[in-house]
């Protein structure tokens, strides 16, 4: 026998009986983010990989364990597999001058890769919706992409899910944070375990993300970065807070929010869920003013998310979130006439609208009926010889009780739909 490959792990098959959820999750975003004026972006899956050790961050988990990242044998680019899309994003948008007309509201959805350790809502490759707004220098658009997204669950049928949020401040009150906090983790070095010792001099403030329970007293007492914050970066926390309240969206301010990308500053956020274990959050973003010029584009300020897509799946399945069968009819031709007149009688009805799926390979009535019954199907549509004659198609409804039905096959879709 040959040899039978699997997937590679971490990467993973999504199967057609999954497939009517996920369409639901990506037509329900798709809805969302359009209401909100928000356009779709397709960026390429192989990137630079400088472009996000630029970006991302050279001392980030991601750029230094995760990436997929390779030299090309057949020219010598050094190219990754996107572990997030805001860099490609920012790429295009300073590519091709996007912002010359004005600010831009983008969306994208797709792919991204991570060689993370596998567990449950952790993959390699895993699919994010994301946005990201350019251009918007006040709170109004960090608020918007919030209760965006308040608006999402709620259409998705999801509740209990945590806003929480943090400011992080700009560069330079940043940097004045960071020696605050390397002097106090110094002073606490004996707790620190062998993670946050090697990011002391390199990512002190994702210490404070550590989910080491021997650590957590030691974060929790530490200085707090909303207290190196200047005027203008508090100014502008405090009115998201207020447009958030107006809003009607309850958040919690979480001090030791810092998130696992470089770029960020000031607003930080992320949606974070209970019912899905140790990977519970299922969205994150923030501002990141001064990426699009480090990338080589004019100054331009920005804010954007992304939603972790199977982890709000799990959590649409954890809510039993249900998707509608998209199968009206199941079309069951028995007899000689019917079997040479099913073909046209099908598409008699996808004329109509309905999605039809032929019966093919013969059988007896009671085997296409039992078919019919396990396709899912809306309706059995039952063509035997005397219907053929007729013009006529018997109508049996499979999901729910009800009368079998006999009608023209040009009135189906109104027997149907009504
Ligand atoms: P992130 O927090 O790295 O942010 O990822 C966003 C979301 O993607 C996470 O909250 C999580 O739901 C999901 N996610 C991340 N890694 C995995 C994984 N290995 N398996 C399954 N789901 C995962 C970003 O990617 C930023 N680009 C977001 C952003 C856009 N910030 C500004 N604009």
């Amino acid at each position: 026998m040959a040899k039978k490959f699997q997937s590679i792990k971490g990467f993973y098959d999504i199967l057609p009986e999954a497939t009517p959820l996920w369409f639901k999750l990506e037509d329900t975003a798709r809805e969302v983010l359009s209401q909100y004026g928000y356009n779709n972006i397709r960026m390429p899956v192989v990137e630079p990989t400088e472009l996000f050790v630029r970006s991302v961050g050279e001392h980030t988990d991601i750029v230094e364990k995760e990436m997929y990242a390779w030299e090309d044998a057949l020219n010598g680019d050094k190219l990754t597999l996107r572990p997030e899309g805001t860099a490609g994003c920012v790429r295009a948008v300073v590519q091709e001058n996007l912002t010359y007309n004005g600010p831009q509201r983008l969306w994208y959805i797709g792919p991204m890769f991570r060689h993370e350790n596998v567990q449950k809502g952790r993959q390699r490759q895993f699919h994010q919706v994301g946005c990201e707004a350019f251009g918007f220098d006040g709170p109004e658009v960090d608020a918007e992409q919030i209760v965006m997204l308040a608006r999402l669950w709620k259409a998705l049928g999801i509740t209990d899910v945590e806003l929480q949020i943090n400011s992080i401040g700009d560069a330079d009150e940043r940097a004045q944070y960071r020696q605050t906090l390397i002097t106090y983790f110094e002073q606490h070095a004996d707790v620190l375990d062998e993670d946050a010792k090697r990011r002391l001099h390199t990512n002190p403030l994702r210490i404070l993300d550590s989910k080491n329970p021997n650590m957590q007293s030691v974060c929790e007492q530490a200085p707090k970065l909303m207290d190196c914050l200047g005027e203008a970066s508090l100014v502008h926390f405090e009115q998201l807070c207020h447009l958030l309240k107006e809003a009607g969206v309850d958040y919690v301010i979480n001090h030791r929010l810092v998130r696992g990308l470089d770029y960020y500053n000031r607003t930080v956020f992320e949606w974070v869920t209970t019912k899905l274990g140790s990977q519970g959050t299922i969205a994150g973003g923030g501002r990141y003013d001064t990426l699009v010029e480090r990338l080589g584009g004019k100054p331009t300020t920005a804010c954007g998310f992304a939603i972790g897509l199977e982890r709000v799946f799990l959590l649409m399945q954890a809510y039993e979130v249900t998707a509608d069968n998209a199968l009206d009819v199941y079309l069951v031709n028995v007899g000689e006439t019917a079997q040479q007149k099913a073909f046209a009688v099908a598409e008699t009805l996808r004329e109509q609208g309905l999605s039809v799926v032929l019966h093919a390979g013969g059988g007896s009535f009671k085997s296409q009926m039992k078919k019919a019954d396990r396709s899912g199907a809306c309706y059995a549509a039952i063509l035997g010889d005397d219907e053929a004659a007729a013009g006529e198609l018997s109508l049996k409804p499979l999901l729910q009780a009800g009368e079998q039905k006999r009608c023209q096959w040009t009135d189906v879709s109104q027997l149907i739909r009504g």
